[in-house]
């Protein structure tokens, strides 16, 4: 899979850790940044995963931050994008079972690398389930465009 990562400095370790996973599994992997523990602001990374996403141009995308909330928020600006902070692996599963979610965040400050490798897992390895779930995505798109 083509998958686009990022965080700020909250999350670039647990980002290093879920980068290096996703090499080792196969994946085509671009990481947006940031590089270092230096203090940044999540929403220019979560800006360029969303967009990439949205492009088409990765099939998914990960951003980590120091709660994975702040994150999903702005990832959540870019229209097409259906960004979700996922704590545990039944969330993830359900996330794009039934929401279809592009966007996987995660909370950087409190999550072990253990814990994020099955939540990725879960995420990447689910099927979005359509059907009676597609009226509601579409309502959401609905929303991007009329929103006002
Ligand atoms: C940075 O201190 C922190 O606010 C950020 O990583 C994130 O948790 C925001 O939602």
């Amino acid at each position: 899979m083509r998958i686009h990562v990022g965080a700020d400095h909250a999350g670039f370790e647990l980002k290093e850790h879920v980068k290096a996973r996703l090499a080792e599994l196969g994946n085509d992997v671009t990481d947006v940044g940031t590089y270092s523990e230096e203090s940044v602001d999540y929403p220019d990374f979560a800006a360029e995963v969303a967009r990439a996403v949205a492009r088409g141009d990765a099939d998914s995308g990960i951003l980590v931050c120091g709660t994975g909330l702040g994150m999903a928020i702005a990832a959540n600006k870019v229209p097409g994008v259906r960004a979700v902070q996922a704590s545990d692996l039944e969330v993830a599963v359900m996330a794009r079972r039934h929401n279809n979610a592009n966007v996987l965040t995660l909370p950087g400050r409190y999550m072990s690398p253990e814990v994020a490798d099955e939540v990725v897992a879960a995420f990447l390895g689910t099927e979005y389930e359509g059907g009676r779930h597609q009226r509601r995505i579409d309502k959401i798109s609905a929303l991007e465009e009329r929103g006002l």
